[in-house]
Formats: C-alpha cells, sequence, structure tokens
C-alpha cells in the first residue's frame, strides 16, 4: 500500500478511541524493535514523527473503536533491566536528535523481572530475571505484572506483544501442550515442554489481555493455549513478523503465478548483526525462524519448490541495518530460463516497530468486538499466520491486506490502486523538449 492508496471507509462515524487508554505489554521490552515502538509513539505524540511505515495511518479516526497511536501506552520484560533510554542507545536505531527528543521518557521506563530460560534461548541471557521457584510461580508472577500495569495506567484495553528472542521449538507432540488441563499440569510439574513464551502468553490469556506473537518462538499456538484463548474469549495472533524478505517473496510470488512463470528456485540470504541475529546464531533458534520463513512460497504458488533454501548470517558490522538478498530462477514460455536478482538493504527495527503498533490498535479492536480465539485476519503482519484449524493459510500480502481492511469495516476494493499523480504534463513535455534540445 502506498501512500496515496485510496480506501473508502464504510463507518464514518466520529471514533470514541481518543478516550481510550491501551496498555501494551512488551516481553522483550528493552528490545531493538521494542524501544523503537516506545519512542516512535513518544515522537508522535510530540508531533515530531512521520507517518510513513504505520499501515493505516491514512484512515485517521474513521474505523470506530480503533485507539489512537498515542493512546499507546507501553510497559513490560526483560532480563536486561537497563532503562529503554540506555537500551536505545545501545540498539543505535534512532538517530541523536530523535534519541536526545524521547530520552526523558525513556529514561522513566525499566523493564519488569522476566521469565526466561536458557534452555530454549542460549545466546541472550540477563540478570534481571523473576524471582520464583518454578513456571507456575513465574506465571503468578507475570499476572501480577498485568494486574498492576492495568490499575496503575488506569487502563480501557490491554495487549501483551512477545517480542524476546526466538526459542528453540519443543515438540508439538508433547503431553503437557495438548489440553488447557495438560497444561496446567504441566505449570505444576514444571514440564521441559513449556517454554518462557508460553508461559507469558498463557499469563495473556488467563488475565483476559489481548496476545500478539511477533516472533518464531511457539507460544500461543500450541493447542492448549489455542483452547484455552477460545474459553476466555480472547484474541490471539502470530507468529513471526512479515517485515523484510518474507514480505518481498509474499508480493513476488502471486506475481510468478499469475504470469505462469514456473519458480525452479529461490535462494534467500540474510546479514544482520543485532541482537536477534546474535539470537539466530544458536542452531536451534535459528531452525525455528527457518521453519516461519520457509512455510510460504509453496501454499502461493501451488506447487513445491524443491530448490527454496534460506540462510541468516549474523554479521556483526552490519548492526540493525539488515540485507536480505534473493535469487530467483524462473522458467518462461518455451523453457527458457531467467533469473530475478533481488537486494533490500533494509533497517530491521524501523520496518517492524509500525507494525507492532499496528497490532496493538488492532488487537485492542478486536477485543472491543468480543473476537475470541485465532484473529486470522491479522495473519497480514505474519511469516506464519495462526489460523483456526480446517481454515486455508493466506499467505499473498494484498489479498491479506484485503481480507484485514474488510474486517476493519474499510472498502479495499480500491486497495493497491493509486490515485493518479497530479502531474503538469505540459511542464513535462518543455522539459522533454528542452532536454532533447
Ligand atoms: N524486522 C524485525 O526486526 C523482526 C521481524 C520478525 C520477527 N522479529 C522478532 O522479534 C523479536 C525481537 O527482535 P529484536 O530485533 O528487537 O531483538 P532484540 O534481541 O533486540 O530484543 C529481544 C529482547 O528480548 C529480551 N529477552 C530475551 N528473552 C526474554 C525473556 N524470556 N523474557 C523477557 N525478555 C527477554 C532480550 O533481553 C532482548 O532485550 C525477535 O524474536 C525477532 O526474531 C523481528
Amino acid at each position: 500500500m502506498t501512500a496515496s492508496t485510496t480506501h473508502t471507509v464504510i463507518t464514518d462515524s466520529a471514533s470514541s478511541s481518543d478516550q481510550r487508554t491501551v496498555g501494551v505489554a512488551v516481553v522483550g521490552l528493552g528490545g531493538a524493535v521494542a524501544t523503537t515502538a516506545v519512542a516512535g509513539v513518544e515522537l508522535l505524540r510530540m508531533g515530531a514523527g512521520g507517518m510513513e511505515g504505520l499501515p493505516f495511518a491514512e484512515l485517521g479516526n474513521s474505523v470506530d473503536g480503533l485507539a489512537d497511536y498515542t493512546s499507546l501506552v507501553f510497559g513490560g520484560w526483560d532480563l536486561s533491566g537497563d532503562s529503554l533510554a540506555k537500551a536505545a542507545s545501545v540498539h543505535g536505531v534512532l538517530d541523536r536528535d530523535q534519541l536526545g527528543a524521547v530520552s526523558s521518557s525513556l529514561e522513566a521506563i525499566t523493564p519488569w523481572a522476566a521469565a526466561g530460560s536458557e534452555e530454549f534461548c542460549r545466546k541472550v541471557t540477563g540478570a534481571n530475571v523473576v524471582v520464583a521457584e518454578g513456571l507456575r510461580a513465574q506465571s503468578e508472577v507475570i499476572r501480577t505484572d498485568l494486574r498492576r500495569f492495568r490499575e496503575e495506567k488506569e487502563l480501557d484495553g490491554l495487549v501483551v506483544v512477545h517480542l524476546a528472542s526466538t526459542e528453540r521449538w519443543p515438540s508439538m507432540d508433547e503431553p503437557a501442550l495438548q489440553t488447557p488441563e495438560s497444561f496446567e499440569a504441566g505449570l505444576d510439574a514444571d514440564d521441559p515442554a513449556i517454554g518462557p513464551a508460553m508461559v507469558y502468553a498463557y499469563a495473556a490469556i488467563m488475565e483476559g489481555a489481548g496476545y500478539v506473537n511477533f516472533t518464531p518462538s511457539l507460544a500461543a499456538d500450541i493447542p492448549a493455549l489455542v483452547t484455552l484463548a477460545d474459553q476466555r474469549g480472547v484474541p490471539v495472533s502470530g507468529k513471526d513478523g512479515k517485515t523484510g524478505q518474507t514480505m518481498l517473496k509474499t508480493v513476488l510470488a502471486p506475481m510468478f503465478r499469475s504470469r505462469a512463470l514456473k519458480v525452479d528456485g529461490w535462494y534467500s540470504t540474510n546479514i544482520l548483526g543485532n541482537r536477534d541475529g546474535q539470537a539466530l546464531d544458536d542452531p536451534d533458534s535459528l531452525a525455528s525462524k527457518i521453519n516461519t520463513k520457509g512455510a510460504v512460497l509453496d501454499s502461493i504458488l501451488g506447487y513445491p519448490v524443491e530448490d527454496h533454501l534460506v540462510r541468516i548470517d549474523y554479521y556483526r558490522p552490519r548492526g540493525d541495518a539488515k540485507e536480505a538478498w534473493d535469487n530467483i530462477d524462473v522458467t518462461g514460455f518455451l523453457g527458457q530460463k531467467m533469473q530475478m536478482k533481488v537486494d533490500f538493504l533494509a533497517r530491521d527495527s524501523i520496518l517492524a516497530a509500525p507494525l507492532i503498533i499496528e497490532l496493538a490498535r488492532l488487537t485492542d479492536l478486536a477485543q472491543q468486538r468480543s473476537e475470541a480465539g485465532i484473529q486470522s485476519q491479522l495473519g497480514y503482519f505474519f511469516k506464519a499466520p495462526m489460523t483456526p484449524e480446517g481454515e486455508v493459510v493466506e499467505n499473498a500480502l494484498l489479498v491479506q491486506e484485503k481480507t484485514l481492511l474488510d474486517w476493519m469495516g474499510v472498502d479495499g476494493r480500491d486497495v493497491a490502486r493509486s490515485e493518479p499523480a497530479d502531474v503538469d504534463l505540459t511542464t513535462q513535455e518543455a522539459r522533454s523538449e528542452a532536454t532533447a534540445r
């Protein structure tokens, strides 16, 4: 969607959302994406930030109940107890002026003690940990944090967003992960199949907070927590934000399919040097990411691409400025071979943070609409969208966008059709003539 895209809004009643205060409790609050999201909202509040990168900014307050960007207040957990000002300066995503403008607000936010496990994420550790014996006690501390946050900030809505370092996947067949009852028993028995991401998701669902998993880790997608979210009427979505290379893939693949160009192979490689890259330097965490990145192609194209390879390398000099490079081999008419190369020099957290902000607003909206369980309309944001059993997983970005706009009550028929640019042709002609001369 471009800035010039037209959305026809079905409901034009003035939003009552400006009175809402929506709490966003972030797991991994001191991370690069989280600190960029917090700083971004603060800059918007000060009138100092642009709206680029926020897919639904142009809707203004035309969607009933959709909270304003500036109504979001942040809190959350991190293994590091550093203030967000210190964390943001280490991540180096914001420029000096931006950092200076928000430093006093970010200085005032320090993460709550976290529930971590080196069994699930070996490369990222920290001292700011919950002092509680066992998984059950940890879940109680997290639930207490959420209740306190709700009360202290007098929240109208509460959303938990998972943005912590990527964990390894346990087997989905583990008995403790199957039903709410077996999961409860697993918490009491400290079952090794239950990872930190699941404990946070469980606490969110039990406290009636909408839940979003932006990471590749297994969390609310285990059967036990899907059922629990349904039972308790809590909206959940995930997983793994679709921000860069996979976003491109889910735009290009429908194009190849539409023109009947056969994709013979797709080689994707990434280099990144931020702490996310460091977490992915562990083979078990990396496997989780490759799982979520690998799924999209075959479902869009309708046939398996056997030579679909995805590589991710931790390369420190790049910091948050990730490079994603794709080589695509295709066969066209009369069996003739072609190649396409794409090189995306991206900014990881600059792409991801606005999506977090939109997800918080939309999850709050889902909650106001009493939507329970898996929110497949939010698949637009994810590499591996959570989808209710029996529903086909949609990966094509523009189809996902239409589904979401329909759900919001926005007439999406004009989506992807830009307004004709207001070009002065006489001036252009004169310029071309002058150049020709
Ligand atoms: N474009 C993107 O940046 C993008 C896209 C898709 C997914 N993601 C995912 O989002 C997550 C965050 O990315 P990032 O670049 O901000 O990473 P980051 O390493 O900068 O931040 C992660 C934070 O989580 C904290 N943490 C780790 N385990 C924790 C736990 N158990 N409880 C609380 N905090 C914990 C770490 O201390 C760290 O501050 C990663 O899992 C990443 O894979 C990012």
